[in-house]
């Protein structure tokens, strides 16, 4: 499954592009972002070494082992899943530990977002001045507006934006880097994010055979009765579209409170799913069709009981129950053609083992 995403990553690189987040060489560059969706910090450094110092001033220490933290080839530092208290200076060394590029990376709380809708008239946070030994302003600090999520018919887009606070005559600095630990229970201290009606030309020619996921859905159970979609390479920082039957849900709909048939999860811009009735689901990430989740009447095996965990633990059954049952046509093409040029090799070198290494080269070359 991690072979095929990697694959895929491939195949759509300018996708995993906008959760990248860079800095120019032996920069320190800061930026607030949110908690739970996944992030890479760049460091095109292969040995790279990553040291980590949360805000309250300890010591930075060597990445390792950490959970959810994964060193990439190429250097850089993948984030799954991130919590407000990974908030802090990561730094990045080559191995004669000169400095090649530092981060001081404000992992916002999603679970106090403050979601509104222009369409419905819902008002954004104002700003607000708080006394933090001297007065300082708390404002927020809007993202660029995403793409719209559809486009040559109404669809919707969406902005992040982030808690930062600013003293009199002083740069503005995400709000718990400026806190450093410190506590406050201040109401205003929250990220936000704000959806509005778009239309946007298509501007590309829609490809028709492009490879997406398909997913089975077992029947809802009778005891329980919703479960999570969730769709890949979906994020917060990405436009999202869920279509039920091939009607488009809508953010204005959710947040004016009609009844619903299915929930997008806010934490997480709508990368998941709740959904309580059997039906065709499909996804699109940046307007292309990423996955299809298809009713199934029979299970495979009996397991309707466990449908009542929730969190992490659910999408894990998800991923368990929903395995990619046939992806990417292309891809496994590609594989299949791949795996009959080795073989074709194998067989070559058997058949000719007196060959001399210039007609293995040629092989190569080919
Ligand atoms: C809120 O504060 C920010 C930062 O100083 C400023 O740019 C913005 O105009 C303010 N907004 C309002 C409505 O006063």
């Amino acid at each position: 499954m991690l072979a095929l995403l990697w694959l895929l990553s491939l195949s759509l690189p300018s996708l995993w592009a906008e959760i990248l987040i860079r800095c120019s060489y032996k920069s320190l560059c800061q930026q607030a972002l949110v908690s739970g969706n996944d992030v890479v910090l760049q460091c095109d450094y292969p040995q790279a070494l990553w040291y980590f110092s949360p805000i309250l001033g300890e010591d930075p220490f060597l990445i390792s082992a950490v959970p959810n933290i994964k060193k990439l080839p190429g250097g850089s530092l993948q984030l799954t899943n991130p919590q407000p208290s990974q908030t802090g200076l990561y730094h990045c060394q080559d191995s004669d530990n000169a400095l090649v590029v530092e981060y001081e990376i404000d992992f916002q709380d999603v679970s106090t977002l403050h979601i509104t809708h222009k369409g419905l008239g819902q008002k954004p946070l104002q700003n607000e001045t708080l006394s933090l030994g001297g007065r300082v302003l708390v404002f927020t600090h809007w993202e660029p507006w995403q793409d719209c999520n559809r486009c040559g018919e109404p669809g919707e887009r969406k902005r992040l934006g982030y808690c930062y606070i600013e003293e009199p005559q002083e740069k503005a600095m995400p709000c718990w880097l400026y806190l450093r630990g410190e506590k406050t229970h201040s109401s205003r201290l929250r990220t936000e994010l704000q959806v509005e009606a778009c239309l946007a030309p298509c501007d590309h020619v829609k490809e028709t055979n492009q490879p997406y996921f398909i997913f089975d859905i077992y029947p809802l159970g009778k005891l329980t009765n919703n479960m999570w979609l969730t769709c890949p390479l979906a994020s917060i920082y990405r436009p999202i579209l869920w279509e039920v039957n091939d009607i488009p849900l809508t953010w204005q709909g959710q947040l004016s409170n009609q009844v619903l048939s299915s929930i997008l999860e806010p934490t997480n811009g709508g990368r998941q799913l709740q959904i309580f009735q059997p039906a065709i689901y499909k996804c699109f990430v940046k307007q292309e069709l990423m996955a299809r989740f298809n009713p199934r009447p029979f299970p495979d095996v009996p397991e309707t009981l466990q449908q009542e965990e929730t969190g992490p633990q659910l999408e894990s059954r998800e991923a368990r129950k929903g395995k990619a049952r046939s992806v990417l046509k292309g891809l496994k093409l590609m594989l299949l053609v791949g795996i009959f040029l080795g073989l074709l090799g194998l067989l070559l070198k058997l058949c000719h083992p007196s060959q001399h290494k210039r007609s293995d080269q040629v092989l190569l070359v080919k």
